[in-house]
């Protein structure tokens, strides 16, 4: 190892995880991110610095709303929920839905049939038989997982680039799938069930930071250069600048749409501190977060990662060694993943 950068990546580590305390987890995830900086500091320096905007780009100017309602009326509007995300929203919220249901929406969206089945195939459900069609998907994974899988992916699908955007959208989707994985990895090895559920609600739990940035370029190149800064965290820094963070604007969203319940809790209350102590979606898409941001797979916004809870994964109940020897197939799953629904 060579010294010098040994030193300058032991030294970009522990600025990442100036607030995320000294838990033997948080320990953990240091080494492996030192691994990991320490590679790219000699394979691709550059990707360390911190991205920059043209000086010109005026801060945001615009009055601080009374909250995510106010931020959705003056802002941007919400737009309604694509037709075919809302035919599933109440397919899978309805009792009285059959598979034949669910298997009709999925047909009849060819994109949706296809990465439907590329993921049944690939390996997240380990299932050994190969499912050629939408029905047998449903038929082999259940109601429940086809569902809040294809519920996911076609909600993933929503989040567009525009022309000028802040936010680097591989990133942003990357991020999503990681969360999502890590999410259905820690409720499969705590024992939580509904791990599709956990996948689904990793994939949509920055849906309002989306929304935030999508919104208006100054405001998003505002929030960058704030959450940039020595020690500031993203939602820190929305905190301060719009009075409320991301979750608050995602939770309102979903809520909005009629979102299934647990996807809600996680997009609401993934940094709000007092549902990250009670509700156990909320609680796991919060340390599922922070994971995927340890594991490289961040947004690049903030200086630091943030904090974990300690009392949330302590409440989970898995061990740090666990989760350390479940990365090799998390990692795989998230690039087979990645790879499949970004096609
Ligand atoms: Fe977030």
């Amino acid at each position: 190892m060579r010294p010098d950068i040994k030193e300058a990546a032991s030294h970009y580590v522990h600025r990442l995880f100036l607030q995320a305390g000294n838990s033997s987890l948080v320990r953990l995830l240091k080494k492996e991110a030192f691994k990991r900086i320490y590679r790219q500091m000699i394979n691709d320096p550059d990707s360390l610095l911190p991205r920059t905007f043209p000086s010109d780009v005026e801060p945001w100017s615009g009055e601080k709303p009374q909250g995510p309602e106010d931020f959705l009326k003056g802002t941007v509007t919400l737009p309604s929920l694509p037709h075919v995300q809302s035919r599933l929203r109440e397919v899978l919220n309805d009792p009285e839905s059959t598979a034949q249901d669910l298997v009709d929406i999925i047909c009849k969206d060819p994109k949706l049939a296809t990465s439907v089945l590329r993921l049944a195939n690939s390996g997240i459900y380990e299932i050994e038989e190969k499912i050629e069609t939408p029905s047998k998907a449903v038929a082999l994974l259940g109601f429940q997982k086809a569902g809040s899988l294809a519920l996911g992916t076609v909600s993933l699908s929503m989040f567009k680039r525009k022309n000028k955007a802040v936010l680097d959208l591989e990133k942003f989707w990357k991020h999503s799938i990681a969360c999502g994985v890590v999410a259905q990895e820690i409720s499969v090895a705590a024992g939580l069930g509904d791990p599709e559920l956990f996948f689904a609600g990793g994939l949509m739990h920055d849906i309002g930071l989306h929304m935030i940035f999508e919104s208006d370029y100054s405001l998003g190149v505002t929030l960058f250069r704030l959450a940039g800064s020595e020690g500031y965290n993203l939602y820190e820094a929305e905190q301060d600048i719009l009075g409320f963070n991301h979750a608050d604007l995602g939770g309102y969203i979903l809520e909005k749409w009629k979102f299934p319940r647990q996807l809600i809790a996680a997009a609401g209350g993934h940094h709000n501190p007092h549902k990250v102590k009670t509700d156990p979606d909320a609680m796991v898409i919060h340390v599922a977060d922070f994971i995927a941001q340890a594991l490289g797979f961040g947004l690049d916004i903030s200086s630091v990662i943030g904090s974990i809870d300690p009392a949330a994964w302590q409440k989970i109940g898995i061990t740090a060694d666990q989760l350390i020897e479940l990365l090799p197939k998390i990692r795989r799953l998230i690039d087979d993943i990645f790879q499949i629904l970004e096609d």
